[in-house]
């Protein structure tokens, strides 16, 4: 049993801290949001995540995880202490270091013995080594030890718990043998492979494989918009290509492209530390214009099938940037909404869950549905954005006897063929046959 602070209750730190006392630690998960960590004593959890809320409640009637929004308290109550604040992404693309800078100061204020700090935030390369400077300048008894280790996380939104307790590999850079050792040993009830590595590597593993899965997206979006110009599918060409075990089938799934909180923030990093490092990372700004791109390609695809959208009733399906989370971070559904109202559109929105974290980023001319029965009547076409099981297994007979024209747009290539063309729905894809 380890006693561990987990500072910073956004995503990362609010689900490994829940992970990391399901595994038998005591965890202090901290923050200096007061009005957050009192929800969360009362058991509100701030985010959507499946199975997060129930397992919160679980280790916290165990009182292994606790909420604390004295964070010097938690730091000197803790063995390891672990960063997890956010990154979010500055003007100029580079991660906005602010709130790691200002952990590190209290960790050196309250460092009242050995302790190991790990990071968990998505970090430029070089900040394990900015952390350490920091907590020294600030120490309060000099000779008192510590090491750091960074420990990237790789929780997927909407899948986090399960990818958490499953983890392919945790990655552990130190320069210290002793810290990853005990960081390795934290891991070992998880059963999962322990990579091993130096600070600065791991930092950059980290951006690398956020890069690498960016890219693969990007790579089978361009594929798909050729598709459509020759007549192949993408759907088989990506299953086809996916069996070649040195690419694998994973994130080949063309669409819309991809959003959310940590994709397009790590791509921009990445091509700015490139940039500073000398090196122009061309085929990575590639790969970020491609995903700009690709957002565009609905409302294109759209005229192509109505004609001027102007004075239409659209229906649009999914409004977070994955299924399975209410997060609306850098998703289509930002652009393309606002681009269809400027249009003369009439809007009409569904989302199981994310229309409220919605409703303050769109206009205020979108109209909110509770089923996407309603969002559908009447309906010159209809939009689909976020593949939600829901509107995957939709009932086209009876979409098509509420809708004006039964056009379909389908961003995610994830309506079953088969029923597309059962109903007879004029079907728009990226790249997919109907
Ligand atoms: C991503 C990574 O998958 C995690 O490993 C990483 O830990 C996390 O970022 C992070 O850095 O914190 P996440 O953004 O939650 O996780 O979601 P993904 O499931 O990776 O999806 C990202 C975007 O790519 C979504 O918009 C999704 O729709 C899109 N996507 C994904 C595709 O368009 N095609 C695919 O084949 C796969």
């Amino acid at each position: 049993m380890q006693k561990i602070a987990v500072i910073g209750t956004g995503y990362v730190g609010l689900v490994s801290g829940t992970c990391f006392a399901e595994i038998g630690n005591r965890i202090i998960c901290c923050d200096v949001d007061e009005v957050k960590i009192n929800s969360l004593k009362r058991g509100v959890v701030p985010i959507y995540e499946p199975g997060l809320k129930e397992l919160i409640d679980k280790n916290t009637a165990a009182g292994r995880l606790l909420f604390s929004s004295n964070v010097g308290e938690a730091i000197e109550a803790s063995d390891i202490i672990y960063i997890a604040v956010g990154t979010p992404m500055s003007d100029t693309g580079e991660a906005d270091m602010r709130y790691v800078k200002d952990v590190a100061k209290k960790i050196g204020e309250h460092l009242n013995g050995y302790k190991v700090i790990v990071n968990k935030s998505t970090v430029p390369v070089g900040t394990g080594e900015l952390v350490r400077q920091i907590i020294s300048n600030h120490r309060k008894y000099p000779t008192v030890h510590f090491d750091v280790v960074s420990n990237p996380e790789f929780l997927r939104e909407g899948s986090a718990i399960s990818d958490c307790m499953n983890m392919d590999r945790a990655v552990i850079g130190s320069t210290s043998d002793k810290a990853a050792k005990l960081i390795a040993e934290l891991h070992a009830p998880f059963g999962t492979s322990i990579f091993q590595t130096d600070l600065e590597s791991a930092e950059m593993i980290k951006y690398a494989a956020n890069a690498f899965l960016a890219t693969k997206i990007s790579f089978i979006n361009a594929i798909a918009n050729i598709c459509e110009r020759v007549g192949a599918d993408v759907t088989r060409v990506s299953e086809g290509m996916g069996l070649d075990s040195r690419i694998g089938g994973k994130f080949l799934q063309a669409g819309i492209g991809y959003g959310g909180s940590c994709f397009p923030k790590d791509t921009f990093a990445l091509a700015h530390i490139a940039d500073q490092s000398g090196y122009d990372f061309e085929l990575l700004k590639a790969v970020i214009r491609t995903n700009d791109q690709q957002r565009l390609l609905v409302t294109d695809k759209l005229k192509q099938a109505i004609g001027s959208a102007d004075g239409k009733r659209i229906a649009v399906l999914g409004l977070a940037f994955k299924p399975n989370t209410d997060d609306m971070r850098y998703a289509p559904s930002l652009s393309i909404i606002p681009e269809l109202v400027e249009l003369g559109a009439s809007v009409r929105a569904f989302d199981p869950i994310a229309v409220e974290s919605a409703k303050p980023l769109l206009p205020e001319e979108v109209q909110y549905f509770n089923t996407i029965e309603e969002t559908l009547e009447g309906c010159d076409a209809c939009i689909i954005l976020t593949e939600w099981p829901e509107i995957v297994s939709m009932d086209l007979l009876k979409a098509k006897r509420l809708m004006k024209e039964t056009v379909l747009i389908d961003g995610r290539n994830c309506i079953p063929q088969q029923s597309i063309q059962q109903h007879g729905f004029t079907y728009h894809s990226i790249g997919r046959r109907p």
